[in-house]
């Protein structure tokens, strides 16, 4: 059989506050009904004090380090898809990686927001293909609370804080990744964007700039994510020559119940075969998908041989999905 990488172990890792409804009713204009019925969620996880993005992660990775039976020494390559570090410089993979001892590895980020654990699950790939001797820490981690204005009301019920990990390494027995297409439209940026002016020379300075937290074109961002995730979907599918009802579990980006609901009528899905976790942890960006296979593979909805389609979108925009035949 060919050779392919293959998600080994997985793990995740949620702060313990958790901030509800009725929480935000108290902080800005809105209630439980707008935000359960615009949005499917119901609770997020939101960082304490020192619970940097890269602590989430190292948590993540330990988990995931503990269900593979590896030691942190054993990882070759470490790569965290962020767009909440606490750090500019270093990244917050060379964080994670004093953090958890992986002193064996080289460390780096990768920025594709939602999109960001896909993106940095093909760069590890093409890692294992070329070397199949290596194991490497594939991290989603996001401290959103602290790219959010928690004054505004559009944007401050739709995210939270949380870290996924999974550990990828070789096989020939004919599971891994089968197939993945990823995508950027870098021209529609300004939907979807968080604004780090302060440190841009001041003649770039827009005199606008109201703060470096998430903006957002809701209805627009809406429109593009439920096409762009299920064209890709289906160019994955196509690329592999499976039929979606072959597909065991999709795993989309979780950011909205109605825009996921949306994607699984479009491509005639099943609804029991949608992992959903929104209502628990709102949207956490690049730790979505590691963190809902995460939940999905320990409660035993995963098996030997299922095929498992990742689909994802956010800001860039970014977009793509990755079609998995699990170990
Ligand atoms: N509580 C109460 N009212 C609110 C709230 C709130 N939290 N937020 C907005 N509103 C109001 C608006 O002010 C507006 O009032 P107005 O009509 O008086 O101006 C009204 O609700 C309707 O606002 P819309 O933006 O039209 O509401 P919509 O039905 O489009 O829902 C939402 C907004 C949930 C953001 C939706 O557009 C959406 O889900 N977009 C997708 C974006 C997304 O999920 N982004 C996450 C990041 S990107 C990603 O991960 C894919």
């Amino acid at each position: 059989m060919s050779l392919r990488a293959t998600i080994l172990a997985t793990g995740s890792h949620v702060p313990a506050r958790v901030l509800t409804n009725a929480d935000l009713e108290k902080m800005v204009d809105t209630s439980d009904e707008w935000i359960t019925s615009r949005t499917g969620i119901k609770t997020r996880h939101i960082a304490g004090p020192g619970e940097y993005t890269s602590i989430l992660a190292a948590h993540a990775a330990q988990k995931a380090l503990a269900a593979a039976g590896l030691g942190a020494a054993d990882i070759d390559v470490l790569v965290v898809a962020t767009i909440s570090a606490e750090m500019t410089m270093p990244s917050c993979a060379c964080l994670v990686q004093k953090e958890i001892g992986a002193v064996n590895a080289f460390a780096f980020d990768v920025n594709a927001a939602c999109s960001g654990f896909l993106y940095a699950l093909s760069v590890a790939e093409k890692q294992i293909l070329a070397d199949p001797s290596l194991k490497i820490l594939v991290i989603g981690a996001e401290t959103l609370s602290s790219r959010v204005d928690w004054q505004d009301r559009n944007t401050c019920v739709l995210f939270g804080d949380a870290a996924g990990a999974v550990i990828l390494g070789s096989s020939h027995r004919g599971d891994g990744l089968l197939a993945e297409k990823l995508f950027s439209d870098g021209s529609l940026y300004n939907l979807l964007y968080i604004d780090a002016a302060q440190s841009l020379n001041a003649d770039l300075r827009n005199e606008d700039f109201q703060g470096s937290s998430i903006k957002m074109a809701g209805r627009d961002v809406f429109k593009y994510a439920v096409k762009a995730m299920e064209s890709a979907v289906q160019v994955v599918l196509d690329k592999a020559g499976v039929a979606v009802s072959e597909v065991s579990l999709v795993v989309p980006h979780q950011a909205n119940i109605r825009i996921i609901n949306k994607l699984g009528q479009k491509l005639g899905l099943d609804p029991e075969k949608i992992y959903i976790n929104v209502s628990r942890y709102g949207n956490t960006s690049a730790a979505t998908i590691p963190l809902a296979l995460d939940e999905a593979n320990r409660a035993g909805r995963l098996q030997s041989g299922d095929l498992v389609m990742l689909c994802a979108f956010g800001g860039g925009f970014t977009w793509g999905a990755t079609l998995i035949k699990w170990q």
